[in-house]
């Protein structure tokens, strides 16, 4: 232990949150609809399953590009040696292209601007380390992604301060939350670089307004600070309101010539909008010349492999696939998220209205015992024990209020779902059940104590009146 490093022995990687621990649950009791029908149910794994017979039958036309050849030729030995940390030229322009096609070419953004990682995990990582020192502060909106523990202060040293936002507004950010938060992190002596948010959000599934983003943008003005916008569910948004990306606001408010135009950076990876998590594609968009180079430097530590490179420039260029993918696909979650929401709410359980993302963020705060964490707690570990459902705790991703969940519904089939919602009810159900009896059994106990006590005082009465003669 002694000769380990400190980063290996401290806990702020965040494994033990029960984000993780959900997962590891899940890992040892799986469902599967014939082999372990009494299994956990994952539905706390943002993975959109709902679209791969997409890829995959453009890959059985392609032959080319899955077979590593151009133009019929094998190019095997090119892209085994191929490791210039740049990217392949065409990769990047593809996915540019593809970033913009996302934002319905409102913008357009330049291939020498953006840097590819290893995932958006990366991507975020490689920005700390370019825009912060250890000890120096980012403030992220709560709730938020489980993950930013890790992505951002593990290896970093960097901390986060929340920005408090409640159910009171949808969890929108406001100008006090986001003060607050920045003299929270002064109090605490800590240097604030910036601030971080996830648009389309994870774990609201919910786009940011444009006024949100205005006020963002109006802050790091303000403050001179940086702001990173992480958009990788940009592409999986899939019912109105649209979505806006902090780019289009910088430039419709004609922002490009003045210093807040560098200090805006997106991020965003393939891992959710084409469900590609195992290729390991992110990418970090800056307009800052010295982030970028920067970046492309420490890139080195975390590259996305060139036959994937390769692969992807030329699903991505083919404007055919990825119009009818974004459509088809869109079409299947907005089917899927409904089903999810219909189902809750035959359990009687609300959610907050979403647009985007591969989750909801459910509303369980009458099924607490007491309007605490601890309860919280209690509840999530029926609901992955008893009810065979991994769901997330809102304490898991920093939420301030007890009581709310994300749920996931695009890693699994239209009949599991059906099953985790009948589950779901029949738990909702027995509590109800429990909590009449339980209610019964004090109004009887009450009448018993009623009758003892008058019987009680009429026996001290009966007494006094005896003693009084
Ligand atoms: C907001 C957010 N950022 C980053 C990531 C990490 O993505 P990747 O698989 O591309 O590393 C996730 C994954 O869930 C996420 O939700």
């Amino acid at each position: 232990m002694g000769l380990l490093s400190r980063k290996v022995t401290c806990n702020s990687h965040g494994q033990d949150s029960s984000y993780f621990l959900g997962w590891q649950e899940y890992e040892k009791n799986p469902y599967h609809e014939v082999n372990n029908p009494q299994g956990i149910i994952q539905m706390g794994l943002a993975e959109n399953q709902l679209s791969f017979d997409l890829p995959e039958s453009w890959l059985a036309k392609n032959a080319d590009a899955a077979g590593f050849k151009r133009d019929g030729q094998s190019i095997f030995k090119e892209l085994a040696l191929f490791q210039d940390y740049h990217g392949l030229p065409a990769f990047k322009k593809a996915l540019v292209d593809f970033m913009a096609e996302i934002r319905g070419n409102k913008v357009t953004f330049d291939p020498n601007h953006i840097v590819l990682t290893a995932g958006a995990t990366s991507a975020n990582e490689t920005l700390m380390f370019c825009l912060a020192e250890q000890g120096d502060a980012f403030l992220l909106p709560t709730p938020y992604y489980p993950g930013f523990d890790r992505d951002l202060k593990w290896r970093t040293g960097v901390e986060i301060v929340p920005i408090q936002c409640t159910s009171s507004n949808r969890f929108q950010i406001t100008a006090p939350a986001l003060e607050e938060a920045y003299q929270q992190a002064q109090r605490k002596n800590l240097r604030v670089k910036g601030v971080l948010v996830t648009n389309p959000s994870n774990p609201l599934g919910t786009t940011m307004r444009r006024d949100e983003l205005d006020l963002l943008i109006n802050f790091i003005t303000d403050k001179e600070i940086h702001l990173i916008s992480d958009e990788i569910y940009s592409g999986t948004v899939f019912s109105s309101p649209g979505f806006v990306s902090i780019m289009e606001v910088l430039k419709d408010r004609s922002l490009e010539q003045t210093p807040v135009w560098e200090r805006v950076h997106i991020v965003y990876s393939l891992s959710k909008d084409l469900g590609l998590p195992g290729f390991r594609v992110g990418a970090i968009y800056s307009n800052d010349p010295i982030v970028v180079a920067a970046a492309t430097k420490m890139s080195s530590f975390g590259l996305v492999s060139s036959q994937t490179q390769y692969l992807l420039s030329a699903m991505l260029s083919d404007k055919k696939f990825t119009k009818e993918y974004m459509a088809k696909n869109h079409k299947r979650l907005q089917k899927q998220q409904s089903k999810l929401v219909s189902g809750l709410e035959k359990a009687g359980i609300g959610c907050l209205e979403s647009n985007a993302g591969l989750f909801c963020w459910v509303d369980m705060r009458h099924l607490l015992s007491s309007n605490t964490f601890e309860a919280e707690m209690e509840l999530w570990k029926r609901i992955v024990y008893d009810v065979k459902l991994n769901i997330s705790p809102g304490s898991s991703c920093h939420c301030s209020e007890p009581g709310w969940f994300r749920v996931c519904f695009a890693n699994i089939s239209e009949d599991t779902l059906k099953l985790a919602m009948q589950r779901l009810k029949s738990f909702v159900d027995s509590v109800a059940i429990n909590n009449q009896s339980h209610q019964e059994l004090k109004n009887s106990r009450k009448k018993f104590r009623t009758k003892w006590v008058f019987r009680l005082s009429f026996q001290s009465f009966h007494d006094r009146e005896q003693d009084e003669r």
